[in-house]
Parts: structure tokens; C-alpha cells; sequence
């Protein structure tokens, strides 16, 4: 029997396991456990590590998993290297489901930025009302520009209390809209954002409330993957599964 593996932590991985669990078939969600309570799933979920591309490699042959799909954020850049070599130690096809990443529109004042480093460099100057949407992975990294009164939306409560030296901490996990995110970045008098392109509809309701109120952002790229096949959204990657079957991979 085909077993799907989806590599989650996304909205977009939700969404597949859910069309997939409809259709019947065997499904696994897997989650890296950086969420504390993660949404209920209606089908079985793994939680934690693989172990680096190896470990990954020899779960999908203990579990004699058929077809992989890596539905990561898009900055999950190490499991995704991981799927692709996995993906080539076993033979089990890949693709990754992503989405296209945001592009500025009329009236956006974005400045773009490589990566983490290059945003940090970014916020040399005075000080400013910084909301770092970012997680909570990397916002330590700021501590060197503590100049600036930092605002932090979290999911989970963090585990211990960020590293900056001023900074709100605002405890959410949306879904968001603009007007929500307008009242949020006006009652905090936010004067820059700081985001990283992450695409998809689930996170741009903050990218509509600057335009709204024309607060500049900062907007990290996307790291480099390596090469795989991709499909822009749900129902692409249910026709690959089909299609895949006929081809009895
Ligand atoms: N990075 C972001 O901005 C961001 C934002 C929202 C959600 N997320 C989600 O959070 C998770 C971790 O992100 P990250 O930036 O830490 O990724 P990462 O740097 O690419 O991954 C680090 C390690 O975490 C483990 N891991 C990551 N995703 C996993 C998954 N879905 N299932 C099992 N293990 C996983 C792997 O450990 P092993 O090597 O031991 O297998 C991987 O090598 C991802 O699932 C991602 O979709 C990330």
C-alpha cells in the first residue's frame, strides 16, 4: 500500500494531510517538535528529528514509505537538503509543495535582504520600534542592535525570556488579518517590520497592514535550496501522487 510522508510545520502540510486523509491512504505528518501544542491533525503524526539525511533515509525504508513531500517552511533549508538526499538514497520520489514567495506591490517599502546577517546589518542607526516577525528561533541574534525597542510575536510562550534588551512580547497564532495586524503595529507605534519571505497567505496580513500604513520593511530572501521538483499547491501535488501511481513508482 502507498505511504505518503508530508515534512510539515506548515499550513500548506496541514491542508495536504487533510485532502490526503480524504481521500483515504496511508498518510504521515511529520513535525521538527518546535511547537508546543501543534493543531490536532486528522491523520497520525511523527514528532522530532530524523537524525540528519541518513536517519531520514532509513525511516522511509523502515516505514517503507512510497512517496515523500517536503512541505517545510521555505527557511527550512537543512530538512529540505535532507529530503532531497534521502530522496536519493532510496529511490522514493520527492517534491516539495511551495509556495511562491511575496513580491512588493505598489506602495510596499520593502528593502531586501540576503539573510539573518544582512537584516541585523540593516538596523544599524538610531533607535527605532522594530516588530521582528521572524519566530522565535533567531531573535536573540538582535541583541546586537540593542538600540531598538523590539515587538515579538510568538505562537508559544517562549521557554525562557528573549535576549533583548527591550522588547514586547505579544503571545498569537493567528490566523491574522490586515486589519488585526494594522491595530497591532499602530498601538505599538511600529516604525519598521522585519520579515522574512516567507509566501503564501497565512503570514501576509502584516506585509498589507505596513503598506496600509506605509511602515518599511525589511524583507529577508529565501535561502538556495537544491534542485527538486515543486508543486505550487495542493491539488498539484495530489496529481503527482496519481500520476506517480500509474507510473507504479
Ligand atoms: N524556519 C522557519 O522560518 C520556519 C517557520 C515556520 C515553521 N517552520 C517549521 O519548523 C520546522 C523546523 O524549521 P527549521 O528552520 O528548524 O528547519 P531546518 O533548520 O531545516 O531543520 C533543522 C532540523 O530539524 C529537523 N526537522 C526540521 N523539520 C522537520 C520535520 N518537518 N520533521 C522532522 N524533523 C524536522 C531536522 O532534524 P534531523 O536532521 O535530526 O532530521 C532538521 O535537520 C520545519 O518543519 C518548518 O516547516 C519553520
Amino acid at each position: 500500500m502507498p505511504h505518503l510522508l508530508i515534512l510539515g510545520g506548515t499550513t500548506e502540510a496541514s491542508a495536504l494531510a487533510a485532502a490526503v486523509a480524504r481521500r483515504g491512504g496511508r498518510v504521515t505528518l511529520s513535525y521538527a517538535g518546535r511547537t508546543a501544542t501543534p493543531r490536532a491533525q486528522p491523520v497520525p503524526v511523527r514528532v522530532g528529528g530524523f537524525g540528519g539525511a541518513a536517519g531520514l533515509a532509513a525511516w522511509l525504508r523502515a516505514e517503507r514509505v512510497t512517496h515523500l513531500v517536503d512541505a517545510t517552511h521555505p527557511f527550512a533549508a537543512q530538512m529540505s537538503a535532507h529530503a532531497v538526499a534521502a530522496g536519493a538514497m532510496t529511490g522514493v520520489p520527492l517534491v516539495a509543495l511551495s509556495r511562491p514567495a511575496w513580491r512588493a506591490e505598489e506602495g510596499d517599502r520593502w528593502t531586501h535582504v540576503a539573510d539573518l546577517d544582512a537584516a541585523i546589518d540593516a538596523l544599524a542607526g538610531p533607535s527605532r520600534r522594530v516588530m521582528l516577525a521572524l519566530g522565535r528561533m533567531h531573535v536573540d541574534r538582535f541583541a546586537a542592535r540593542p538600540q531598538h525597542d523590539y515587538l515579538l510575536r510568538f505562537v508559544d510562550p517562549p521557554p525562557r525570556a528573549p535576549a533583548l534588551l527591550r522588547h514586547r512580547l505579544v503571545i498569537d497564532r493567528g490566523p491574522f488579518t490586515e486589519a488585526g495586524d494594522r491595530r497591532l503595529l499602530t498601538e505599538h507605534r511600529i516604525d519598521l517590520l522585519v520579515c522574512k519571505n516567507a509566501g503564501g497567505d497565512g503570514a501576509s496580513a502584516k506585509l498589507a497592514a505596513a503598506r496600509a500604513l506605509g511602515v518599511p520593511v525589511v524583507m529577508i530572501a529565501r535561502p538556495v535550496l537544491p534542485e527538486r521538483p515543486a508543486c505550487a499547491d495542493v491539488a498539484a501535488v495530489l496529481r503527482w501522487l496519481d500520476h506517480a501511481a500509474d507510473r507504479g513508482v
